[in-house]
């Protein structure tokens, strides 16, 4: 069954109250995805201090971004995009090969739930005990 929309000469933007569980689902992919990308960039500029002559360069960078609350709690939200992209993605992959077709909704609530979890228990590990 295909759906269309009138959506008028200009976009809608109020659209997003009428959106379905897939569309949520489709944004929130969308949305990790390109936060992982934009995350490599980071990642790769932290890492590549590594590269300094001096080996204290590298160690003072990743100990002095671990002290900082801030990076601590983006690390966790770094965990609970990550996540998400990877069991939703893993799901997409399953609908695409026409399996759960009809458990949809079902499914990606079941990645929320299950992202929600993990990103939970990963708390201690993240920001335990540096409070
Ligand atoms: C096990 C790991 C991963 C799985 C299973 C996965 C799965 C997927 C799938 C199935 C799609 C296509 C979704 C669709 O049909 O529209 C997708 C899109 C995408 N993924 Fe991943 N992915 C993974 C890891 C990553 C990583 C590490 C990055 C970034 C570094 C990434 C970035 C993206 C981006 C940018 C898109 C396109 C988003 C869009 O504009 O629609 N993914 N991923």
């Amino acid at each position: 069954m295909s759906q269309s929309y009138d959506r008028g000469t200009i976009e809608d933007f109020g659209r997003w109250r009428d959106f379905s569980a897939g569309m949520w689902a489709w944004v929130f992919h969308k949305f990790t995805g390109w936060v992982l990308i934009g995350y490599l960039f980071t990642h790769i500029a932290v890492l590549s201090t590594a590269t300094a002559a001096d080996p204290t360069v590298y160690t003072n960078t990743i100990s002095g971004l671990e002290d900082l609350l801030i990076v601590r709690l983006l690390e966790v939200g770094l965990l609970a995009v990550a996540v998400f992209h990877i069991l939703n993605g893993i799901r997409l992959l399953f609908v695409d090969l026409g399996m759960g077709l009809t458990a949809q909704d079902k499914t990606f609530y079941l990645s929320l739930v299950l992202t929600g979890a993990i990103v939970v228990a990963s708390v201690p590990t993240f920001v335990g005990g540096k409070l």
